[in-house]
């Protein structure tokens, strides 16, 4: 853990863009943790869930929609009225690590399940950096829970059954650099509050950590090293996927952007390269310029332009995704090996073609038309279609999808 701690001690110093506010001048070494304390959060994607775009940064006030109701983020500045600027140490660590505030129990929608595994080292370089942000003067939201919700105390008994409590545990025979991937992506990454299914309490199951779920209306899919592998991930492709929402495979899209976007961008090729060791199961190739499209050169038979998909795709979609899918600068990603396409579950794919990806500006050189929704002008059938014809063209999957199988996603769409 030694040298990646020193990496991340550096970049969070070279990335200390918004100023960290301070009345008085710091001695050296707060100084240093503090800057620690900065990246750590960038890791943790406080500002992300905590920071509104109307709003002050940590000001709070964003919405979650919970089966219960409406509930907002709080103000975690330093304010001393509005935000945490009163909290001791041990209040940080209760909130962070356990859920546990001073207005009570707080409801999962803040990952603490996840937080627990930050370490000790990491929460005071956290509370050290939160005591020294610029003050939010932004009052809490009322949330709009309803009864018997609304009882924090409701919330211990979830803590009991919903709440394992687990703190990291270093795999013994793994390199540190896979290990610090792990720390990543179970502690202050909470890749798992997504990526993971939940059980009827509404808990992580660990059980089948990964394995994908859906979330507001799209699936966080299966990213465990078996399923990344089968749909041909490679190191470099992965690695730049995560460093930059987009790579060969596709692009980063709507719950996964806003990650990408408050988070991902932002970490060190140290971090970067840990955590994509930690999620293929792989050590870090000697030479990692191999791309995808360079190791499966996909050629579109010339049976498949007898599929009555061809006809939709062509008139549809070859006009941005290029006449063989393989991607138009500055207009959209390849849709030839795009990992989308290439995944046994179709739903993200019947949940873009239904209604679309708005447009979203990556802080590349990079940038992307918006990609329509086709929710009016493709019945269940034509998708079904299209679909199969995606899957022939450029996948390895030679399944036929039916138009039963596209109704059942729309229809969860509808009620999510
Ligand atoms: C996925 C969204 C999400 C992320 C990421 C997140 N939080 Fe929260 N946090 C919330 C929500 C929602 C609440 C309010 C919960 C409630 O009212 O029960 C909250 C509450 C808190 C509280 C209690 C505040 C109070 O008013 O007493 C603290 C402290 C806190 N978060 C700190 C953090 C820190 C530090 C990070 C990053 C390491 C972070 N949060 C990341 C959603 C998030
Ligand atoms: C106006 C241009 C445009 C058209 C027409 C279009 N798309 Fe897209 N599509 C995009 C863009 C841009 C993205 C990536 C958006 C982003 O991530 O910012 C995208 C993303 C996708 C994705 C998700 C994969 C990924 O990695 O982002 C799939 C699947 C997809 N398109 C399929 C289709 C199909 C099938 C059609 C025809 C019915 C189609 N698109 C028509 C622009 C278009
Ligand atoms: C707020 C929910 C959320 C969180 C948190 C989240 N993801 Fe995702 N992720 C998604 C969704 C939704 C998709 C599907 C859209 C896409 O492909 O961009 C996705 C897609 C991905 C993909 C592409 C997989 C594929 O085969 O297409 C990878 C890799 C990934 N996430 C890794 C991560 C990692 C690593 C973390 C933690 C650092 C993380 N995600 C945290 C929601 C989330």
């Amino acid at each position: 853990m030694k040298p990646s701690l020193k990496v991340s001690v550096i970049c969070g110093l070279l990335l200390s863009s918004g100023a960290v506010y301070a009345q008085a001048p710091l001695p050296a070494n707060m100084a240093q943790l503090i800057a620690q304390g900065k990246y750590l959060a960038t890791a943790g994607d406080c500002d992300g869930c905590h920071t509104i775009a109307s709003g002050q940064v940590y000001g709070g006030g964003r919405a979650f929609d919970t089966p219960f109701g409406t509930l907002y983020s709080t103000n975690i500045s330093s304010d001393k009225q509005y935000g945490i600027g009163n909290y001791t140490y041990q209040q940080f660590v209760d909130a962070v690590r356990n859920g546990v505030a001073p207005i009570g129990n707080l409801y999962p929608a803040m990952p603490y399940a996840s937080y627990h595994r930050i370490s000790d080292h990491d929460m005071q370089a956290l509370y050290a950096y939160f005591m020294h942000t610029k003050p939010a003067t932004q009052p809490n939201r009322e949330n709009g829970i309803g009864f018997p919700f609304n009882i924090r105390m409701g919330l211990k008994l979830w803590n009991l059954v919903g709440f394992d409590k687990a703190t990291f545990k270093p795999t013994a025979d793994k390199s540190p650099l896979w290990n610090r991937g792990k720390y990543l992506v179970q502690g202050l990454g909470h890749c798992g509050e997504c990526h993971t299914p939940r059980n009827f309490m509404m808990a992580t199951e660990q059980d089948h950590a990964l394995e994908g779920a859906v979330v507001n209306y799209l699936n966080a899919p299966n990213i465990t090293a078996k399923n990344l592998t089968q749909e041909k991930w490679t190191f470099h492709d992965l690695a730049q996927f995560l460093k930059t929402g987009q790579s060969p495979k596709g692009t980063a899209f709507d719950d996964m952007y806003v990650v990408e976007k408050h988070s991902l961008t932002q970490l060190n090729d140290h971090d970067i390269t840990a955590i994509t060791s930690y999620l293929l199961d792989q050590a870090q190739p000697q030479s990692s310029s191999k791309s995808q499209s360079k190791l499966t050169p996909l050629a579109v038979s010339p049976l498949d332009t007898k599929l009555p998909g061809y006809r939709i795709y062509m008139d549809k979609c070859s006009g941005c995704h290029g006449l063989s899918g393989q991607g138009l600068p500055n207009v959209a990603p390849a849709l030839k090996n795009n990992a989308t396409i290439e995944d046994s579950n179709i739903f993200n794919t019947v949940a873009v073609l239904t209604n679309g990806i708005s447009q979203q500006g990556y802080n590349q050189q990079q940038s992307y038309y918006t990609m329509p929704g086709y929710k009016n002008s493709l019945n269940d059938q034509q998708m079904a279609d299209l679909i199969t014809y995606l899957h022939h063209s450029f996948s390895t999957q030679i399944t036929t999808t039916t138009a039963k199988q596209v109704a059942a996603i729309k229809k969860q769409l509808s009620n999510n």
